[in-house]
């Protein structure tokens, strides 16, 4: 994810700046730069890859007396990690950082380059720059042309920008990314997060979204719709760790939380009024494909099993899924009118990767569906779509999954479109379940203490078997595979039709049913595979969102339009279940026993 800081202040402001981005580091980055005024000077660095880099190209440049100065890590969503794409991006005479993504920037960019703008990078950040210029241009003031810079962005962004216009200035802004103000004195500092204030600032303000202003050495003016208004610092924390977390207790915890937010960066751009758009595949990239083989491991595999439904009944093409280690060594019939797609979180998974070029040694179309930009396995495919579910530190894989799910979904009423094989009808429906996607994500405190005093009841019994039908039953597969990962308890996740073919020989009451039975999919069918199983005494917990009497336990959840909807509800269910039954065994949840998060030997 991205990272911002800025400083303004009489410091050396490259060592705050490069002090900032490094506490940012554990969010994930593929590029960095800085930008720092001083009087008449304007100095600008990027290097791509890690801060050392950065910190190489700088080492000749210091920074003394007053200044103002803005600073960024970039992780790549729009546009290769490249030097030209790395932050600040230059106007001609103003700097500006961004995190977040710029919904209209498509629209802005054609706008500017009309007027004879060129942009030099693929960026969406780029426009706030030039749109910055041009009305500074018509106006003749810095600040009032950042007001109605602001007034034109659309979407998720934080931003700070900087200009010889206004040197002594920096100009921020909030709306759906985070950002903060820190003060000690007269010096003011600008971030994404508390991290790289802490220790330096001792006062803080949190930015609202939607709001914006100015700061200055002994002035900080801040601004929303209604106009000017007063704002109260607060004490800044001095635990590090507790800030990178952002105050959760792990970084799974944290992510789990950060599935609503993501989701709709994974969504921007591509979900059109009445149609859905991927930026990356080229119009024809599905003309003469006729089928759809996905290879995966792990969460990346369940992820891919859901969306096999998903392809088959919304796609209306054939779709079949295999572990990456198995299809490698079982001498795969493979057809060129198949698009092979892979699924990775990392980017560098041994078996996928190694399936992947199998896939493109027999000629076969490739697509890759991953969360990490420039990634072997990103570099290797003929197409790649970005989750945008910025780094995961968990171990045990949450957001990822959950943005692997959106897109496989997305790209399932993509090849439906395409193939015009959806009504307008299913296509609006689909459509408007994909926006209310981020609602059944957020996490209520209410649904997160009773998973927690629930849980409990269940550190002990000789096993657990998640089941589900349909794209339950993949999702019963990472139930129970985030259970096993941080609980170390026994789980398994079973079709729920299945249970009467065997499994059902070791229900008794030790014997712990996590059942999953949305309202809107094959609803009374999971009902009479749970009566079968509470029968022979098996202690059953019931996520849906209708009481069931057989259960022991019972947890509601809220959506009952839309089989997804409730798929994603059931999800965190899930993880914040198998999250409190670590935490009650005291296990390590971010970094559990014999795991790592990226897998890169066979
Ligand atoms: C998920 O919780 C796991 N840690 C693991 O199964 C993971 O999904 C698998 O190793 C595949 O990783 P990838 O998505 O990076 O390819």
């Amino acid at each position: 994810m991205c990272g911002i800081v800025g400083y303004i202040g009489r410091k050396e402001k490259k060592e705050i700046l490069l002090d900032g981005l490094q506490e940012l580091e554990y969010r994930g980055y593929d590029s960095a730069g800085i930008a720092v005024i001083e009087g008449e000077k304007l100095n600008n660095f990027k290097a791509v890859g890690k801060l050392e880099n950065l910190r190489n190209k700088t080492n000749t440049f210091e920074s003394e007396g007053f200044g103002v100065s803005i600073g960024h890590t970039r992780w790549a969503t729009h546009g290769k990690p490249t030097e030209l794409n790395a932050h600040p991006h230059l106007g001609a005479y103003s700097y500006v950082v961004h995190n977040g993504i710029i919904e209209n920037y498509q629209e802005l960019k054609k706008e500017l380059q009309n007027e004879g703008v060129t942009f030099l990078s693929q960026t969406d950040t780029e426009t706030i720059v030039h749109l910055f210029e041009k009305y500074h241009k018509e106006l003749g003031d810095p600040f009032k042309a950042f007001e109605k810079t602001i007034e034109r962005l659309e979407g998720a962004y934080a931003t700070l920008l900087i200009t010889e216009a206004a040197p002594d200035t920096v100009f921020f802004a909030k709306n759906g990314s985070p950002m903060l103000l820190g003060f000690d004195g007269n010096e003011v500092y600008f971030a994404s997060s508390d991290t790289p204030i802490i220790g330096k600032a001792n006062e803080v303000y949190y930015l609202e979204d939607g709001e914006y202003g100015y700061a200055k050495e002994e002035e900080v003016k801040l601004f929303d719709a209604t106009g000017e208004k007063s704002f109260t610092k607060q004490a800044l924390t001095a635990d590090k760790a507790l800030a990178q977390k952002d105050g959760y207790r792990f970084f799974m915890e944290k992510e789990i939380y950060e599935q609503s937010r993501v989701m709709s960066d994974t969504m921007i751009g591509r979900i059109l009024e009445d149609s859905i758009y991927f930026e990356e595949l080229p119009e024809d990239f599905f003309e003469g494909i006729y089928a759809i083989k996905i290879c995966a491991c792990g969460t990346s595999y369940h992820s891919a099993l859901a969306a096999s439904y998903l392809f088959e009944r919304i796609g209306k093409m054939r779709c079949d899924v295999e572990i990456a280690s198995e299809f490698r060594y079982k001498e795969p019939f493979l057809t060129d009118k198949t698009l092979f797609i892979t699924i990775s979180q990392s980017g560098e998974t041994a078996d996928t990767l190694e399936a992947l070029k199998m896939a493109k040694a027999a000629g076969l179309k490739t697509l890759t569906i991953c969360n990490v930009d420039n990634s072997s396995i990103v570099r290797e495919s003929d197409a790649a779509i970005l989750t945008r579910a910025g780094i995961e530190k968990g171990v045990a894989s949450t957001k990822a999954f959950a943005t692997q799910s959106m897109v496989l979904w997305m790209l399932a009423l993509y090849v439906g479109q395409i193939r015009h094989s959806v009504s307008e009808e299913t296509l609006k429906r689909e459509i408007d379940a994909m926006l209310h996607t981020p609602k059944a994500l957020v996490v209520e405190d209410k649904l997160h203490e009773r998973i927690h005093r629930l849980s409990k009841r269940y550190l002990h019994g000789h096993g657990f078997f998640f089941i589900g039908r349909d794209i339950f039953y993949p999702l019963a597969l990472e139930g129970a595979l985030k259970l096993k990962e941080i609980s170390y308890l026994h789980a398994e996740g079973y079709p729920a039709g299945e249970m009467k073919h065997g499994p059902i020989a070791l229900a008794d009451s030790e014997l712990f049913t996590i059942a999953l039975m949305p309202r809107s999919l094959l609803y009374d069918k999971i009902k009479s595979n749970v009566e079968e199983l509470s029968a022979r005494d098996a202690t059953i917990l019931a996520i849906s969102p209708e009481p069931f009497e057989l259960a022991d336990d019972f947890i509601q959840t809220r959506y009952d339009s839309h089989p997804i909807l409730e798929y994603f509800e059931m999800m965190v269910v899930t993880q914040l279940l198998a999250l409190e039954i670590s935490v009650r065994l005291g296990n390590d949840v971010d970094m559990p026993r014999n795991l790592a998060k990226s897998v890169t030997v066979e």
